[in-house]
């Protein structure tokens, strides 16, 4: 049976993750915003472009009507505000938070079984929001930023050591801000960690590269944030449930215990399958690990807090 994927968010992130679902048949899309025509003009704008790129996913388009997500197995909800120069993510919660709360609601009342996939930032902040307003159980609200952030180490590892994106693997967990926690223990080259390959100043010069990624984008864009690997990162999530592939990657999960944080969304690595987060994986982490991970959930808990505040 195909599948099917809606993308609530018609913008820079969302019409990006629709191409790349559609050009790798991963499903049919459905693009929502709410501006008027935009989801239905890039949507037959994706569908005409399908012949040159060889696929036959369908492409549609609504302003609105969530009817369009019926029975999606997927929803990656990328609608929001992006940040501008020297604006933190976390300066987007008040208006996010009300933006997600009113999709999610509209997304549940119409594909009540789907599995979803936060893209929205600040990302696990976003995850509450969707989980509480949605009622879906936690192996179904996913949020999108470790492999993102994972990706984005692994660039700059590639581009240090002169070798292929392929060999790199890198593991970035922890919220999705300012104290987000690069691995470099885990992180490696054809198997080999970064920490055989490069001396420690290098490494704590990629580590922090990767924590300003975001930002790095920010300031060279000036009227918006990244796409192109956010989009890439939340189809990547995409491409493992709707395959069943059992993937791990570093997801943000509602942790119950796991790590010693209970009850927060917080980035780790899980494996994704057809039933969304299958199992969190739990890796030994250091000392120092632990405390700069735990300092990550406080961040997280400050927003979640903030929200509750702002009602
Ligand atoms: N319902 C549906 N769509 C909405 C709503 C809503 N209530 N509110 C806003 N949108 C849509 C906007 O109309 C816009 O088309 O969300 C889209 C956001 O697109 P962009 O402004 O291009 O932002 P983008 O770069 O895609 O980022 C979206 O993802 O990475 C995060 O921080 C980023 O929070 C931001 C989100």
């Amino acid at each position: 049976m195909r599948k099917k994927a809606t993308v609530i968010g018609s913008g820079n992130v969302g019409a990006t993750a629709a191409m790349r679902l559609a050009e790798k048949e991963l499903a049919d899309v459905v693009l929502v915003d709410i501006l008027e025509g935009v989801p239905a003009g890039k949507a037959l704008d994706l569908a005409e472009a399908a012949p040159i790129e060889k696929h036959d996913s369908r492409v549609i388009g609504s302003t609105g009507d969530y009817s369009a997500a019926k029975d999606s197995d997927i929803v990656i909800i990328t609608a929001g505000i992006p940040r501008k120069p020297g604006m933190s993510r976390d300066d987007l919660l008040s208006t996010n938070m009300g933006i997600m709360a009113s999709v999610t609601k509209e997304v549940a009342a119409v594909t009540p079984n789907a599995i979803l996939i936060i893209v929205s930032n600040p990302l696990d902040a976003m995850c509450h929001v969707a989980y509480e307003t949605s009622g879906f159980p936690k192996n179904r609200v996913i949020g999108m930023a470790g492999v993102l952030d994972s990706a984005r180490f692994r660039a700059f590892i590639a581009m240090e050591l002169n070798v292929s994106v392929e060999n790199t693997h890198a593991f970035v967990l922890g919220g999705h801000g300012d104290t987000m926690v690069p691995l470099p223990r885990y992180s490696t080259v054809a198997g080999i960690p970064i920490t055989e390959l490069m001396p420690a100043e290098r490494i704590d010069s990629l580590v922090e590269r990767t924590r300003n990624g975001g930002a790095e984008i920010v300031g060279l864009l000036k009227t918006g944030s990244a796409y192109y690997a956010p989009a890439s990162a939340a189809v990547e999530m995409a491409e493992a449930i709707l395959k069943d592939k059992k993937k791990i990657l570093p997801c943000a999960a509602c942790l119950d215990g796991e790590y010693g944080i209970n009850n927060l969304f917080i980035g780790v690595p899980v494996k994704l399958g057809e039933n969304g987060v299958e199992e969190i994986i739990e890796i030994k982490l250091t000392d120092l690990e632990q405390e700069a991970l735990n300092r990550s959930a406080n961040a997280v808990q400050t927003l979640v807090d903030d929200m509750k505040r702002l009602g």
